[in-house]
């Protein structure tokens, strides 16, 4: 198993490049299977979770060329419509998929999806399953995997009773060649659906309302192909700019949309945090004190859950107490023992809250990776803890920031690689 080695408290500064955002190409990627039609996506990260995403695509018959960060799918001819286990069970956005599949297949076979435990037990797909069946779609469950069929799907109605990202984005993309209009309410709002409704009505797709919580899709009977540009990733850019607080430093942050992240930025003002930006860029600038704040995981355009445990480790640096309150998952605190382990203290007053009394000198320690935004947050905590950190289970970090230890190295971090 890969991990990483970390000598903390390095000097750190200079600047950092963010890349596409993970969180959109694992949609635009199975958003291919809903034209016979070539897709070429530029800007796509190097990571492990878009692997196994263009594996699912080659599984079912797909063509994929991949040079460096550009990517060409073609789906004309398929040749099944099971989507594999053993890629499923490693990926909870193969979900994404069975959509588009179904709209465009009229059938689809899956297993229930993998990926990392940061929900209680697995992560429930109750929702996408209703929503199937509001478009027409049989469900049956046998040998493991859902069997979903439709000859024609047709508009629906459907109201989230809980707000779901990729739930959102499953119906939106299947409502497109569904037969009449979908109303789809209490969606969320990212930027990664607002962007993918964009691109699908570049080609052809008739979506309003992406962005807020109210999307009206008009079926159509094909849509196109074409090219499109993965935008930054909102969650690298809000890491790097945590990171650069708590180590003090100042750090350039480029080719990034510092809107996506005006929460982080609006807390940073009442912190004390320094920065300075433009619209697609970031400049973190030193800061001396730090005052702790309290925050609360909300859907967009609220504190994104997967900054909060890179925020966690900022508080470990902060003047003062702050509460930290995950709304959205069950386990997303579990790592904050580790971070006591490190010298942080941290009380956990139930499996969502946690206080933090800061600010504590952390300190190297032998850390397992429990997930990918947990494991970044350890990254995170031993680059500016005194001495050495081992950090195992990369892979989970792997999933979602491309080859992270050169980019770090790059910005004066003490960080090697090895099997
Ligand atoms: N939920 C259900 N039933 C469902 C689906 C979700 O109860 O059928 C619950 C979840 O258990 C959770 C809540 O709804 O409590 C919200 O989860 P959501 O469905 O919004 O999460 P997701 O769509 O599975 C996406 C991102 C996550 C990110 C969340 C929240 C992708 C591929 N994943 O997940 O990203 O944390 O939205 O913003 O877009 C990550 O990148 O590390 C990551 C986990």
């Amino acid at each position: 198993m890969s991990k990483f080695i970390i000598n903390g408290r390095q000097p750190l500064g200079g600047q950092i490049k963010v890349g596409g955002a993970k969180n959109l190409a694992l949609k635009i990627i199975p958003a291919s299977l809903l034209s016979d039609q070539p897709i070429i996506i530029d800007n796509l990260p190097d990571i492990e979770d878009i692997k196994r995403s263009l594996e699912i695509i080659k599984s079912l018959g797909g063509l994929v060329d991949r040079q460096t960060d550009q990517c060409r799918i073609q789906t004309k001819n398929l040749a099944t419509t099971i989507i594999p286990a053993e890629l499923a069970n490693k990926l909870r956005a193969s979900i994404m998929f069975v959509g588009p599949i179904l709209a465009r297949m009229g059938q689809v076979s899956f297993p229930h999806p993998g990926g990392c435990v940061i929900g209680a037990g697995t992560r429930p797909i109750d929702l996408f399953l209703e929503g199937f069946r509001s478009f027409g779609a049989q469900i049956e469950f046998a040998d493991g995997y859902y069997h979903l069929a439709a000859k024609q799907l047709s508009g629906a109605n459907y109201f989230f009773t809980t707000i779901s990202v990729t739930g959102t984005e499953a119906l939106m993309m299947t409502a497109v060649l569904a037969a009449g209009q979908t109303v789809l309410e209490n969606c969320a709002m990212e930027p990664e659906i607002v962007a993918l409704a964009d691109y699908l009505n570049s080609q052809g797709a008739d979506i309003s309302g992406a962005g807020t919580s109210t999307i009206i899709v008009n079926g159509v009977q094909s849509i196109g192909g074409g090219a499109f540009t993965v935008m930054p990733d909102r969650i690298e850019t809000g890491t790097f700019a945590l990171l650069a607080a708590a180590s003090r430093c100042e750090l350039l942050i480029t080719d990034c949309f510092p809107d996506h992240i005006s929460v982080l930025l609006n807390i940073f003002r009442k912190q004390g945090v320094n920065f300075e930006r433009g619209d697609n860029w970031l400049k973190m600038l030193p800061s001396k004190n730090i005052t702790a704040y309290s925050i609360k995981t909300h859907e967009y355009p609220g504190f994104p859950t997967d900054l909060q445990s890179p925020y966690t480790v900022l508080m470990t640096q902060a003047q003062g107490s702050s509460i930290v309150h995950e709304t959205i998952y069950d386990r997303r605190l579990l790592f904050t023992d580790m971070l006591t382990q490190m010298g942080a203290n941290i009380i956990m007053c139930d499996p969502h809250r946690v206080v933090i009394n800061g600010p504590t000198p952390l300190h190297g320690r032998k850390l397992t990776s429990p997930d990918l935004r947990a494991g970044m947050a350890m990254v995170m905590a031993a680059l500016i803890a005194e001495g050495k950190t081992e950090i195992d289970n990369i892979y989970q970090i792997e999933r979602g920031y491309q080859q992270i230890a050169e980019r770090l190295r790059a910005i004066g971090a003490d960080i090697e690689r090895v099997e």
